[in-house]
């Protein structure tokens, strides 16, 4: 595959589930510099694509490359340059908001100083900060869904996927402090605006890209 500018390039990718066909020969590219939307009916496969993408599935057809890099070849690698929200929480009950925050910083290699300076910058990014020392069982969804996504944003990888980052927050939590505006202002490099609507040709059936515009470049990227 010719790599250059890509942050994703998937082609023909595929997965079955025993004989199930999830995923029936998706092409896709995502240029650095893009956010890209992809839209479709429940079941389409989207949650799917995006795991095999992210190393957290296997992929059964096809092949797919983030950054020119092989996604069923060095998983190791693709790990060290995405960040990832799932379609479900995945934060820790007991734990407080600061806590959880803290420990994804630890996990990924920060110092425990830069971790916390990291959980209070992130908290109050996504209006968390009165809820900070409260234990997550006592959050509301979109409370949840707020520290899940501040959560994948603390070693700020120059790729983020996120599965339905908005659901669950209301309209105006999600204009406010949502995905677009808290995952751009917290990149590193300068990016233009998301464009909206792409009408590019996909072979996913079912679903296509609905808006484009911000994965940055992994130079400069701080791997952890
Ligand atoms: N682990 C699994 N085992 C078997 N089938 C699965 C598995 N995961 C997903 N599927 C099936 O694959 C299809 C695609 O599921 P997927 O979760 O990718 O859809 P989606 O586009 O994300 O839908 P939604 O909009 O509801 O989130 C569905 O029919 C689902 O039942
Ligand atoms: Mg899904």
């Amino acid at each position: 595959m010719a790599t250059a500018g890509k942050a994703v390039e998937a082609i023909g990718l595929r997965k079955d589930f025993g004989k199930f066909r999830a995923v029936d020969g998706i092409d896709l590219e995502v240029r650095q510099g893009e956010i890209f939307g992809v839209l479709g009916p429940n079941g389409a496969g989207k949650t799917t694509a995006l795991r095999m993408l992210a190393t957290l599935l296997p992929i059964d057809g096809g092949r797919a490359e983030v950054f020119g890099v092989d996604v069923a070849t060095e998983p190791h690698r693709i790990r060290q340059l995405i960040g990832i929200t799932g379609q479900y929480a995945s934060v820790d009950e007991d734990m407080t908001a600061t806590e959880n925050l803290w420990m994804f910083g630890r996990l990924q290699g920060l110092r425990s100083a830069d971790a916390r300076a990291t959980a209070r910058r992130l908290l109050a990014q996504f209006s968390l900060e009165e809820a900070a020392d409260r234990p997550i069982a006592q959050f509301s969804g979109g409370m949840r869904r707020r520290l899940d996504l501040a959560a994948s944003l603390i070693t700020r990888p120059p790729l983020i996927f996120l599965d339905e980052p908005t659901t669950g927050l209301d309209p105006r939590t999600a204009a406010r402090c949502g995905t677009r505006s808290a995952a751009w202002s917290t990149r590193a490099a300068p990016c233009s605006s998301p464009r909206s609507t792409s009408t590019r040709p996909t072979s996913w059936p079912g679903a296509s890209p609905c808006w484009t515009g911000g994965a940055r470049s992994p130079r400069g990227h701080r791997s952890s």
